[in-house]
């Protein structure tokens, strides 16, 4: 059944030469005929979340990375555990108790199914949403278009979380080698590592290899600063979040290079930046705050959003964004 399925999909495809349906090709304006206002409904549940708690902004864009590092920007990353199904991409470790924004996607699919029943993929959702948080959380100075038409995966394995989503000690070669394996390079990785500049992390990320080490860079000061707010005894009932940029915190904004130059930046990962010649160079040119990061944060969005996305028989339009459509009564 399945096979003939897909056996129809392919004639189609040749038959009509139908690129946008066959091979997962996103278009700008996807929704304009079938769902004109899906995009607004998006951006009003968006600005409301964050009106009420800018950090739920930076958790949405986040959530679009992590969804996209594993399985491809599919959703697999709103699955709830089920029986059959226990240990979804959310329970993953670099997720669980840690990742925000999953209820303004839930109140923006609600609101869109009631304009467009069946229509509006949820991997379609949480793109928009991430540019929309991105467009608020920069004072309106990143401002793109999001393609869109992706169809969301019914497979969401929490253990692969640990294979594709970079862990926070990662060093230079270990960050480059982890964006590659998605088809992303060293100026995507370290222009997205700006998103830095929104949003917390939880102590337990950064403590042990940024501030309980001899070999971390770090500024005294800050350091000194961090360890006043991360209790010794941490656990996962007592891990307090710091904030990623604590000169502009709400803003995203190109504070976060400023940040890694003067070595007050939480994770690793960020002061790996300044570990290769190339990566420093970029630091230093979008630590310059003249408009350049917020238009390549633009393009490389497009390309974070772009990676493995399913098409035809691979995916589906969830009618609810936390089960896949098979299981949707259970
Ligand atoms: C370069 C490799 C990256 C590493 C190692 C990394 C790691 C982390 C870690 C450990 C946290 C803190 C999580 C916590 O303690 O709760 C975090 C937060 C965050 N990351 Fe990344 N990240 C990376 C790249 C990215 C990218 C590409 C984006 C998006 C474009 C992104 C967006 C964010 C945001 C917005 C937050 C704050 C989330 C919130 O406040 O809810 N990160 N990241
Ligand atoms: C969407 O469709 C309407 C009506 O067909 C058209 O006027 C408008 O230009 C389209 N917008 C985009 C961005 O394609
Ligand atoms: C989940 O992924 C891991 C590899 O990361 C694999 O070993 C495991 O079999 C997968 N689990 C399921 C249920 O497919
Ligand atoms: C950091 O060092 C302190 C003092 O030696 C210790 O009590 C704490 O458990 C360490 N924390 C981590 C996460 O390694």
């Amino acid at each position: 059944m399945a096979a003939i399925f897909k056996l129809a999909i392919l004639i189609s495809c040749v038959l009509l030469w139908a690129a946008a349906v066959c091979q997962g090709a996103l278009e700008v304006s996807y929704y304009n005929k079938t769902c004109p206002r899906a995009e607004a409904i998006v951006s009003a549940e968006v600005r409301k979340a964050v009106r009420a708690n800018a950090g739920v902004g930076a958790g949405l864009i986040r959530l679009l990375f992590h969804d996209c590092f594993v399985q491809g920007c599919d959703a697999s990353i709103l699955l709830d555990p089920t029986t059959a199904n226990p240990q979804p991409e959310k329970l993953g470790l670099p997720n669980r108790r840690s990742l925000r924004g999953f209820e303004v996607i839930d109140a923006a699919k609600d609101a869109v199914e009631e304009a467009c029943p069946g229509t509006v993929s949820c991997a379609d959702i949480v793109a928009f949403a991430a540019r929309d948080a991105s467009y608020i959380l920069s004072g309106r100075k990143i401002d793109f278009k999001m393609p869109a038409g992706r169809l969301d995966g019914r497979y969401s394995n929490g253990t692969e979380t640990l294979d594709f989503l970079p862990a926070p000690f990662l060093d230079h070669s270990g960050l480059v080698k982890n964006f590659a394996k998605k088809g992303l390079d060293v100026e995507d990785m370290v222009v997205l590592s700006g998103a830095h500049s929104v949003g917390r992390a939880h102590c337990s990320s950064f403590v042990q290899d940024r501030l309980n080490t001899s070999s971390s860079d770090i500024d005294p000061s800050f350091a000194r600063w961090l360890r006043r707010r991360c209790p010794d005894d941490l656990s996962d009932t007592n891990n307090p979040t710091v904030r990623q940029d604590t000169v502009t915190a709400a803003a995203l904004d190109s504070q976060y290079y400023a940040n890694v130059l003067r070595h007050r930046v939480l994770l690793t990962s960020d002061a790996a930046l300044l570990t290769s010649p190339e990566t420093a160079r970029m630091v230093r040119d979008y630590a310059k705050g003249d408009g350049q990061w917020e238009r390549k944060f633009e393009t490389a969005m497009v390309r974070l959003a772009s990676i493995d996305v399913k098409a035809g028989a691979d995916g589906e339009i969830r009618k609810n964004c936390r089960f896949v459509n098979y299981n949707y009564n259970y």
